[in-house]
């Protein structure tokens, strides 16, 4: 009876506020400001039902959470991803055909991550937020800002960078950029979300220091320093616990120490537990239909409706619990174009496609250049262009991250438009993609198990691959120059999403050799043709020992979006100098990496993140490992001095000074790098770390003094055993270079 009475007195009062409410509300609506009203969310919670609220906090169709129309709450409407607006899927889980939903196709994370420039960051998070808002999006599932621990993740594309800093920093731009738009952003997947074998079940065993000083940090920088409106969970446990409901991770950290006041969405399908969910921070259940029958879902089944209604009910769990969840959601939807309207979006205009090349232009990195680049136009007549990549599209493959792209310039097409009448470009496609099982790892992260069909299907493609190299080799013999496009390929055609896919969501790589016979093409082609250049697509690095010491140049051009062919012609021919920089380590073979080398990688089940903090270059530059290309290596066209480094020390801040000169006869870019040693630490601390950098960009003969603040932060560890930031007394050196291991200038600091 006292529910009833309860639910009456509710409803009666409800539809005699509402009404004034809404009008009230519709007021607030056009005059919200970037001030939340917490007090009107507060009487719009204490107006909703407990169905109302239940239904606002789980999924109400492919990409949208639940509304309550009485009240005129609008649903919350989600759309990927992290480098281009996705299809439009409508309610279901399939692209509405012949939709207008083309949009601008912007390089990968990585590419943005190896532009080292965070202007780019922010002009990228803004084309993004202007066409979800003309798409009439809310929350657009980006960045990607997981670390990049293993080079053999099949979503390192979209991600940024082995290290927090550069992540962090890239990210933040990104995050303001998008949310000046009115688009929430949603940086993900919180947290250590390193692989895609087993994703959804895998239990990250791993220690508080690495997740504070490896994991955390971009997460941290997101929320404190970009003020991220949401953030996605991921699938993966951290020692023993789901991450999307996770105590320490959500309720300790994320919502405690670092004070989110924002929702925690779900990866879609990464809810696993009513209680959990309800009590660990987990704000809206997502996609959970994606592990039941998709094209049928019953979202009254999700884990946080009934089964969270009933527990509510029963008094299991506090009512509060969802307040709070609602509360949050109609913070970000005031905040977000939801319920506030921040202007009209564009699609598709000049303006953001400029993005896109300036973005390519910038972070495609050039590894290594005996002098053959820049190409000059007007010493080829003839032109060979070779390789599958040459003319691949990749936008619309890869998994979530896929975007229905206005148009794709490849680079043939890029060179073609550059050589224009000038040059003739001749084109071979060397070799065809193909599905080769043994290449991939099954679930437990070994090596699938290969079908009869599949292995006389390879043959296949191998014999027809022997055909292509012959007439790939024919033609470098008789140009006056090759360039070849190979590398890895993001998702593989006719293959079912998540099938065959070489570098994409829901697999992993299983090594890092070249694939589809390119070794030994490359090699015949440099035999065949002196003046030859190698450019490779992918999210990571391939095996190089083979092919890179005979080869004069070679440019790595991640995946760099629809001006991508435009930005790799100009490169290669000297119309723009390059200045990317890796933003992780390119070694060898996978297995010189720690993550393979001392930690698991992908386990079985569990997967022991046994390297700890020693990731990337702060592994292989603390042991003094071999590698081919260190962390925030690039070259230039152009040379730059360093020169006169001057510290200065305020309480604990320490300001680094140092003078960059364009002694070269081009302009070009440089990024002043930042890394801290400590002298004598009492914990066991890498040989340096990345806390500052900038880039510079100059003429030919120009000077500029860059200075570059280190606070409190960059001196400090996340103790192991006091598992708090601490910040040592004593001497520290200081170290500016263009590279992890090319440190041009040095000095100590006692602090
Ligand atoms: C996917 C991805 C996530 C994406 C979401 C919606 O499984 O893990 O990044 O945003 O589901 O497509």
């Amino acid at each position: 009876m006292k529910n009833i009475l309860l639910i009456l007195i509710t409803f009666t009062y409800g539809i005699t506020l509402s009404a004034c409410e809404v009008n009230q509300y519709e007021s607030d609506r056009a005059s919200a400001t970037s001030e939340v009203s917490e007090a009107n969310i507060d009487s719009l919670v204490s107006l909703m039902t407990l169905d109302e609220k239940i239904g606002m906090i789980h999924a109400s169709s492919s990409f949208t959470s639940g509304g309550v129309p009485r009240l005129g709450i609008p649903e919350l409407v989600f759309s990927d991803g992290p480098h281009g607006v996705r299809h439009e899927h409508g309610r279901g889980w399939h692209a509405i055909e012949g939709y207008d939903d083309r949009s601008t196709y912007l390089p990968v994370g990585i590419n943005l991550a190896s532009t080292w420039n965070r202007d780019l960051g922010y002009q990228f998070g803004e084309v993004l937020g202007n066409e979800a808002k003309e798409r009439g999006k809310n929350v657009l599932l980006g960045p990607g800002i997981n670390i990049i621990r293993s080079p053999l993740n099949g979503r390192n594309f979209e991600y940024l960078s082995e290290d927090p800093y550069l992540t962090g920093e890239m990210a933040v731009g990104y995050v303001l950029g998008l949310q000046e738009q009115g688009i929430a952003a949603c940086p993900k997947h919180y947290a250590a979300n390193n692989q895609e074998t087993d994703r959804h079940n895998i239990d990250v065993i791993i220690s508080k220091r690495a997740l504070h000083e490896i994991y955390f940090p971009a997460f941290r920088d997101v929320v404190v320093d970009g003020g991220a409106w949401s953030i996605m969970g991921a699938y993966n446990k951290i020692n023993g616990q789901y991450t999307t409901h996770h105590e320490y991770l959500n309720n300790e950290i994320l919502k405690g120490k670092w004070g989110f006041d924002g929702v925690v969405v779900s990866d879609w399908a990464s809810v696993k537990d009513t209680r959990e969910a309800l009590i660990y921070g987990t704000d809206i259940e997502m996609g959970t239909e994606l592990l039941r029958d998709f094209d049928n879902p019953v979202y009254e089944e999700f884990y946080m409706a009934n089964p969270a209604k009933e527990m509510i009910e029963s008094g299991e769990i506090d009512e509060k619990y969802v307040d709070d969840k609602v509360r949050r959601i109609l913070r970000l939807m005031y905040r977000s174009t939801a319920l506030t309207d921040h202007g009209p979006g564009q699609r598709n205009v000049e303006e953001h496609q400029q993005v896109a090349l300036e973005v390519a232009r910038e972070g495609i990195v050039l590894l290594k250049n005996d002098g053959l680049l820049p190409l000059a136009k007007n010493e080829i007549e003839t032109l060979a262009v070779i390789g599958h990549n040459a003319t691949r599209k990749y936008a619309e493959r890869g998994g979530s991250s896929q975007v229905p792209a206005l148009y794709e310039i490849t680079p043939l097409e890029g060179i073609e438009n550059l050589m224009g009448d000038d040059v003739e470009v001749i084109y071979a496609e060397g070799y065809e993609p193909y599905y080769d099982e043994s290449l991939f790892a099954d679930i437990t992260g070994d090596a699938a198990s290969q079908s009869r069909e599949n292995v006389r299907e390879v043959e296949l493609a191998r014999s027809a691959n022997e055909q292509l190299m012959q007439e790939a080799i024919e033609l470098a013999e008789l140009a006056d120059a090759v360039i070849f496009v190979g590398g890895w390929i993001k998702g593989h055609e006719g293959m079912p999403w998540g099938e065959g896919t070489y570098d994409a969501e829901a697999r992993d790589k299983l090594n890092l050799k070249l694939i589809f016979g390119q070794e030994e093409l490359i090699q015949r082609i440099n035999e065949a043709n002196d003046n030859t250049a190698i450019v490779l697509m992918g999210g990571s690095n391939v095996e190089m020992e083979n092919w890179l010491p005979d080869s004069r140049a070679y440019l790595h051009a991640w995946y760099p979006g629809m001006e991508g062919g435009t930005a790799i012609a100009e490169i290669l021919f000297g119309e723009v100098n390059p200045s990317g920089k890796l933003p992780m380590t390119f070694s060898n073979a996978h297995t010189d990496y720690p993550s393979h080398s001392i930690g698991e990688f992908p386990g079985d089940g569990t997967v022991d993140y046994a390297e700890d903090i020693y990731v990337g270059y702060r592994y292989f530059d603390t042991h003094d490992r071999d590698i081919f290309f260190p962390f925030g290596f690039g070259l230039s066209y152009t040379t730059i001095e360093f020169s006169d480094m001057d510290l200065t020390v305020n309480d604990d801040v320490v300001l680094v000074q140092s003078t960059i000169t364009n002694t070269g006869d081009r302009e070009g870019a440089e990024v002043v790098q930042v890394y801290v040693h400590h002298k004598d630490p009492s914990v066991d601390r890498p040989i340096r770390e990345l806390k500052g950098f900038e880039k510079v960009h100059l003429d030919a003969g120009e000077s500029v003094t860059v200075e570059i603040e280190l606070d409190e932060m960059a001196f400090s560890y996340f103790h192991p055993d006091q598992l708090e930031w601490v910040m040592e007394p004593g001497e520290y050196q200081i170290q500016v270079g263009n590279s992890s291991r090319d440190i041009k200038l040095t000095q100590n600091v006692e602090l």
